[in-house]
């Protein structure tokens, strides 16, 4: 694509204390896509804390969260003065907009809001009243969004594949104003879909996440980094044994976050057998802590 003179952006929300799957399939790829804007072009950046009011209701939680995930990106190498970095809540025009956006947003586009539908079946599911526990702030959710987006003249919102829909609201909900006014008073924002990021398993093996209490903590102290990677799942067979990598976890998430070069070692090590689970896992925490300790300073 080409990213000339375009103004592309992406919205982070504060949701929980990050891990390294966090860092290899979302800060990483967004510092380095940022790198990619160049000078005639605008990288926009920004973290969504009243996105994240919906679901957390603790304000030093909230405001902790905020700080961390800003801390992270930051650290990973966010260059402030080539991307534009910010708090939604420092913005208050964005509430504004959302006021004004609202006036021109037809409820249906809310009702078929994938969010507040998945919550509304979750309800139908355990025989609930359909609405209960939804508040306002989750079934209006797409129009907040829909003012990050319009309020820079955004050309391209980076986003995962469950936030596409939102930035197609958007995009009806500026096309409702120019038609209105019979003129572009909005830009129409597109996605750029980031699906290639990979997936880094936890320690159990699944899809490594916050809710599955499974994460090697990205900022954690050496020795909560130690006590995760050495409990990492492992299988009983013999040093010995000749094993294909495919098959083994540490493996994989040595392919994560490991240089090329050590994880090359662990493959040959695993296919001619003879290396052991304990000196791969030391491997593998050596590894972490070079990637993260001047980060996490
Ligand atoms: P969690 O599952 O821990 O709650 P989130 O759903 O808040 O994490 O994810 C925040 C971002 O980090 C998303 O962009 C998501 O794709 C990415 N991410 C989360 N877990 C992983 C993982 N195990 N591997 C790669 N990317 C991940
Ligand atoms: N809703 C997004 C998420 O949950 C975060 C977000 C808020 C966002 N506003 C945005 C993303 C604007 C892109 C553009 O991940």
């Amino acid at each position: 694509m080409n990213y000339e003179n375009k103004t592309i952006l992406t919205g982070v929300k504060p949701t929980g204390t990050l891990h390294i799957g966090n860092y290899v399939g979302a800060i990483k790829p967004a510092i380095e896509f940022g790198h990619q804007v160049n000078q005639n072009g605008k990288h926009i950046m920004f973290v969504a804390d009243y996105h994240a009011i919906n679901a957390i209701k603790d304000a030093p939680l909230l405001r902790q969260l905020t700080k961390e995930i800003a801390c992270a990106y930051l650290a990973c190498g966010l260059n402030p003065e080539k991307s534009l970095f910010y708090k939604q809540s420092d913005v208050p025009e964005l509430f504004e907009m959302t006021t004004i956006l609202m006036a021109y947003t037809p409820k249906g586009f809310m009702n078929k809001a994938h969010a507040y539908k998945a919550a509304v079946d979750k309800n139908i599911a355990r025989g609930e009243p359909n609405d209960a526990g939804i508040n306002m702030g989750l079934y209006t959710y797409p129009v907040l969004m829909a003012s990050d987006i319009l309020s820079y003249d955004t050309d391209i919102v980076r986003v995962g594949k469950d936030q596409v829909q939102h930035v197609e609201i958007a995009a009806d909900i500026a096309g409702a104003i120019n038609a209105h006014y019979e003129k572009e008073v909005l830009k129409i924002p597109a996605s750029y879909l980031t699906e290639s990021a990979q997936v880094l398993p936890g320690i159990d093996g699944q899809k490594m996440s916050q809710s599955y209490h499974n994460v090697i903590p990205l900022f954690g102290s050496d020795s909560e980094i130690k006590k995760t990677v050495m409990s990492i799942k492992t299988d009983c067979q013999d040093i010995n044994d000749k094993k294909n990598p495919d098959d083994i976890l540490l493996y994989h998430i040595a392919r994560g976050i490991a240089p090329e070069s050590v994880v090359a070692e662990i493959k040959e090590g695993l296919e001619k057998g003879g290396m052991g689970y304990g000196t791969i896992k030391k491997m593998l925490l050596q590894a972490i802590l070079d990637e993260f300790s001047e980060k996490r300073e």
